[in-house]
């Protein structure tokens, strides 16, 4: 595309502060002190949209956060861009383990990101990764280079799992119709390694409760002589993988779509050094399913984890307490072909099944979604790859990753189209952590690898 080098480079300091205007709003969607910031997070996406020289920009309400869409309808004969993210934002706790406030982006060089990095919540996920479509629109839009039409869908819920643009895409197919959906949510290798994320694991997550007697009793009258809620959920959870690191829920593996042996010889073939993955994260070992590779054990297994336990006395100093009740919050990450609703149910009746006598247990599901795997030969990755080729001098690797975006298989159901998945994140950027951050040079490149999407995507259409 004509002087997208240049208008980067003309616009850089501006794109920059744009999007550090953007991450000081605490759009934190889990938490409802922060409605004002939500909406407000809206309004400015809107306002960003016209500016980029959307048609039509709308804030569409739903029970919860709103839906901004909007499109650019340039001639029906040509294909149709949906293009999806995110505004709403993770938690930052714990904030005492931020070097700078999550809310007060910084730019600080990494070792990574040697040209600096945007230190803040949301800046990869997925504020810095939604700004660089908004950017890449303008670029098209104020150079007459547009080559299609472009419907934008920013959603406001989704790291509290989508429930209401789920209702949205329903009822609203006719007006979303598309030929590909464009997501940069993900990430890829590392910046002179690009990959495209060919797959996402689905998701179940939920809360467990187990009651033992009705009251908090004294540890030493009580002791040894009626179950200890807290013994049994720990005795319960740890059960729940066997000495292989297989999870032990009947049928839980059913469905699981087991790779053939090309294809994880092919995944192999991704660059990858253990001994840095263990380095950068302080283990001396890594642990999983046997059997699997930790690339494997992270991408194309399902897995059980517990996200937080809690129950009885954890103040400061010791109180000798049987806790009436103790509690668990757990997810399982799926693959291809297992359903998420029939997992909940597997897991909600094992679960009850294995609480011994004296003790009563509640499973709560909380939400989950389907897994993605999308094609490497469909016109949509064939224009990412060459897209990627033209901006990183290198053709793009296909990789599967471990995380969830529960709406694109609800996308693929209702829209019938396909989600390619271009992301610029690295997984050392943070996302979910403190001092998330994401690389300048990313950011940047992003924006210059998009419009190229476009371009091959309408030409490969024809
Ligand atoms: N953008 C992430 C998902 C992601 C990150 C996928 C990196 C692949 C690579 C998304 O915002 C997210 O955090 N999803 C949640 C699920 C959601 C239902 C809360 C997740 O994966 O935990
Ligand atoms: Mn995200
Ligand atoms: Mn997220």
């Amino acid at each position: 595309m004509k002087h997208i080098q240049s208008y980067i480079s003309e616009h850089k300091e501006r794109f920059l502060t744009e999007l550090i205007d953007l991450l000081k709003i605490p759009s934190i969607s889990a938490d409802s002190t922060y409605k004002n910031d939500v909406l407000k997070t809206a309004d400015t996406i809107k306002i960003s949209l016209e500016k980029a020289g959307c048609d039509s920009v709308e804030i569409c309400t739903t029970d919860g956060y709103p839906i901004v869409y909007s499109e650019k309808i340039i001639d029906k004969n040509l294909p149709t861009i949906l293009v999806y993210g995110h505004y709403d934002v993770q938690p930052p706790d714990p904030i005492a383990l931020w070097d700078s406030p999550p809310f007060e982006p910084v730019i600080k060089s990494t070792e990574k990101h040697p040209d600096g990095a945007i230190f803040a919540r949301g800046a990869c996920d997925d504020k810095g990764q939604m700004y660089m479509h908004v950017k890449a629109m303008e670029f098209m839009t104020s150079t007459n280079q547009l080559p299609c039409n472009v419907k934008f869908m920013i959603e406001g819920e989704e790291e509290v799992g989508s429930a209401n643009l789920a209702t949205f895409v329903k009822n609203n197919q006719e007006k979303l119709k598309n030929d590909v959906i464009l997501i940069s949510d993900t990430g890829m290798i590392a910046n002179d390694v690009p990959s495209i994320t060919t797959g996402l694991r689905g998701l179940s997550y939920v809360e467990v409760e187990v009651t033992g007697p009705d009251r908090d009793l004294h540890s030493g009258l009580y002791g040894g002589a009626v179950a200890n809620p807290i013994n049994i959920l720990t005795k319960m959870i740890a059960s729940l993988h066997d000495e292989n690191n297989h999870i032990t829920i009947p049928g839980f593996y059913d469905k699981v779509e087991e790779l053939s042996k090309e294809e994880r010889a092919e995944m192999a073939k991704a660059p990858f050094s253990l001994e840095n993955y263990k380095k950068a994260l302080n283990i001396d070992s890594v642990y999983g399913e046997a059997g699997f590779t930790t690339n494997e054990r992270n991408s194309i297994r399902p897995t059980l984890d517990v996200n937080g336990i809690w129950g009885g006395y954890i103040g400061e100093g010791a109180k000798t307490v049987i806790a009436s009740k103790a509690y668990a919050k757990i997810s399982m990450r799926l693959v291809p072909h297992q359903d998420w609703v029939d997992i909940t149910q597997l897991f909600k009746s094992h679960f009850e099944s294995i609480a011994p006598k004296g003790t009563t247990v509640k499973v709560t599901p909380h939400h989950g979604g389907q897994g993605y795997v999308t094609p490497i030969n469909s016109i949509g990755y064939q224009a990412a790859s060459q897209a990627y080729q033209d901006t990183f001098g290198k053709t793009p690797i296909p990789q599967r990753s471990g995380g969830s975006i529960p709406i694109v298989a609800l996308f693929e159901q209702e829209l019938k189209s396909k989600t390619i998945l271009m992301g610029f994140g690295l997984d050392s950027d943070a996302i979910h952590s403190p001092n998330e951050h994401f690389g300048v040079w990313n950011y940047l490149k992003g924006i210059e690898t998009i419009p190229l999407f476009y371009k091959y995507y309408t030409e490969l259409s024809k």
